[in-house]
């Protein structure tokens, strides 16, 4: 019964939350010479926070526009995978894509910043920090690359699973071996200085890595835990909010200048009212999500105390200098600032 309500509340948030519309397109009125074509590409799965807010980008600019714009989106790695998205944008074969911002630590390492452990006490936070000086020093760097970011879109925060035991101290890592997203140093170095191993991977092949036990365990937000099914091929799961996952909506500079004033302002509009709407509906997808896992009696789940928290807090604080010596000393101030000042806003532990 329980799993039958969950079930019909997740259907009923999928449905409002895509905003299904009455208005007939007469797309006879566009000619294919007239219409612009944006390929979104992403790698997530569509029922995700991601996949939603793209899907409602696509159908919000087809709207406003009438037809000359026709945003696609490419879900589940299905056009790139990652390692290739970037290049992708580059060369113009796809217009938009967004990755979560950890992908963007090789070409820009500051963006690691956003993958150190416990930086951030909530979203809150985080929105506070991007559309602060922080945000500020990120986008530039993109800028000065020929990319711009239109917005950031939140995930959420990671949690831990694996297939080997319960995760409840950080000395219970010693040994395993953990994906981690592609590109950041930070994230290998996060696991590795607790004793444990690191394959870096593109997001779609996670799950068979797992299935065939060529890992033991990753860390994500229970969007994507739930939405790939790795609670299938994990025993445990350790809810620790450790690190933050969320994305920079990306476009080439070059490409987006390019386009007509009026229809870049009516994107940015889109982008801008999709962004506040993204933001909720990740928050709410996690939480049903959570729910659901919690149904589901092949995953164990441990939820860390405050107490215990604070231990994993400390346990990564050298990799804050790891962060300061490799890529920006500056930067690593800046955050620990924001962090020891939203712990006395908040009278947070960690
Ligand atoms: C991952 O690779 O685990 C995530 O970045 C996937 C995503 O885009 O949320």
């Amino acid at each position: 019964m329980k799993k039958m309500v969950l079930c019909s509340l997740l259907l009923m948030f999928i449905i409002s939350a895509s905003g299904c519309s009455n208005r007939v397109w007469d797309r006879e009125q566009v000619s294919p010479e007239q219409k612009i074509v944006i390929k979104f590409s992403h790698v997530v799965a569509e029922n995700t926070p991601k996949g939603m807010a793209a899907q409602r980008f696509a159908r919000e600019v087809q709207e406003r526009t009438d037809g000359r714009v026709e945003v696609q989106v490419f879900p589940n790695s299905s056009l790139y995978a990652d390692g290739e998205e970037m290049q992708a944008l580059q060369d113009g074969a796809v217009q938009i894509i967004a990755p979560a911002t950890s992908k963007l630590g090789g070409l820009f390492p500051y963006w690691q910043v956003m993958d150190l452990p416990f930086a951030f006490q909530d979203t809150n936070a985080v929105h506070q920090a991007l559309d602060g000086s922080i945000g500020q020093e990120l986008t530039e760097s993109l800028e000065n690359q020929g990319f711009i970011a239109l917005a950031f879109w939140d995930n959420g925060f990671k949690q831990l699973t694996n297939n080997m035991r319960p995760i409840v101290t950080p000395g219970d890592l010693q040994g395993l071996r953990f994906r981690v997203m592609m590109n950041s140093s930070v994230l290998q170095e996060q696991f590795r200085m607790l004793g444990a191993r690191t394959i870096p991977l593109p997001f779609n092949d996670v799950y068979r890595y797992l299935e065939k036990n060529q890992l033991i365990g990753q860390e994500n937000t229970i969007s994507n835990i739930y939405s790939k099914k790795f609670y299938q091929v994990q025993k445990y799961m350790t809810i620790t909010n450790h690190g933050y996952l969320g994305y920079v909506v990306l476009a080439n500079k070059d490409y987006w200048d390019s386009l007509p004033q009026d229809i870049q302002d009516i994107l940015n509009e889109v982008i801008a009212e999709v962004t506040v709407w993204e933001h909720e509906a990740a928050a709410e997808l996690n939480e049903l999500y959570f729910n659901a896992l919690q149904e589901k009696d092949n995953v164990e789940i441990a939820i860390l105390t405050p107490e215990e928290r604070k231990l994993w807090d400390e346990a990564f604080r050298p990799l804050y200098n790891y962060f300061g010596r490799r890529v920006s000393v500056d930067l690593m101030h800046e955050i620990l600032q924001q962090k020891e000042q939203s712990k006395l806003t908040t009278g947070g532990e960690t």
